[in-house]
């Protein structure tokens, strides 16, 4: 989120007319970093570090879904896929479409007569979306396509829904890719982005903190061979800004009649928003 990153702080400038010896050494420009889990790294580094999760996770995605969200996943996306609007005919783009869990229920909600596209960065999870939809047989109306959120290799005002599920918090940078998102939505058009949150757990915050960084991780290491990439995950969600802040970021970017809706005690929340 371009709130949490920090820019470059700027070079002094010498005024021209102070003598060499008294002039402040010129400050050094500091890299620009952002977040990568609880760490600090070369913004241009951020997203060679998520492919190498998400490369790392992808034969047990779908496993490790289901057994970290008790299949509540699930129910997560069948509510987004109900909330697309979306009509027989209509044309919709899954961004981050991982193994295409979100894209299948777009996919049957436009029909025959309509078209998704299908998108991610990592080659590895969209070999996982191709597959699962060609196995529902899925294909003909249906497109895969390797693509940065933050660059979307498509034409202005073609779609008539954009999700982007469990994806936004890997982004590097979310306010240009919330920007890619409106800019190939046609006027009336919706967002929808599925995204863990900030949860309102009260008293019970100490025991999902106990599940995320105690239990996550080590089912990541007895179930994928890989404690890193789900410590990665709960740190990751931590850092993702929370409802108030995405919502006023996607308003930043043009989005209209913005609103969202908590799920499972806002440990997930569904943020929707018009292009108008
Ligand atoms: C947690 S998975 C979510 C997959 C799927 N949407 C789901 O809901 O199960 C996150 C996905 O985001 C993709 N991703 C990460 N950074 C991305 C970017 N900059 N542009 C597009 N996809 C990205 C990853 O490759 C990964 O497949």
């Amino acid at each position: 989120m371009t709130t949490n990153d920090t820019g470059g702080s700027g070079t002094a400038a010498e005024t021209a007319s102070a003598p060499a010896s008294a002039a402040a050494p010129a400050r050094r420009r500091s890299p620009r970093t952002t977040d990568f889990g609880y760490q600090r790294v070369p913004w241009e580094q951020k997203k060679a570090r998520v492919r190498g999760v998400f490369d790392s996770v992808a034969p047990r995605y779908d496993l490790m879904n289901d057994v970290m969200s008790a299949g509540l996943h699930r129910l997560w996306k069948r509510f987004t896929v109900e909330r697309t609007g979306l009509k027989p005919g209509q044309t919709a783009l899954d961004v981050a479409a991982g193994s295409g869990d979100l894209a299948l229920g777009l996919a049957r909600r436009v029909g025959a007569s309509g078209r998704v596209l299908v998108t991610d960065i990592n080659a590895s999870m969209l070999r996982q979306g191709r597959d699962r939809l060609l196995d529902a047989g899925i294909a003909g109306n249906v497109a895969f396509v390797q693509a940065d959120a933050e660059a979307l290799p498509f034409a202005s005002r073609r779609f008539h829904c954009v999700t982007i599920g469990f994806g936004l918090r890997n982004v590097t940078d979310k306010a240009a890719a919330l920007g890619e998102m409106y800019r190939v939505l046609k006027p009336g058009g919706r967002l929808l982005v599925l995204e863990f949150s900030k949860p309102l757990l009260g008293p019970l915050e100490p025991l999902y903190d106990l599940y995320s960084f105690q239990v996550l991780p080590r089912l990541g290491r007895l179930l994928a061979s890989d404690e890193d990439s789900y410590r990665y995950l709960a740190e990751s969600i931590r850092r993702h800004p929370d409802q108030d802040t995405l919502l006023r970021t996607m308003e930043k970017q043009g989005f209209e009649r913005c609103r969202y809706y908590n799920l499972s005690a806002g440990i997930v929340a569904l943020h929707v928003g018009f292009r108008l």
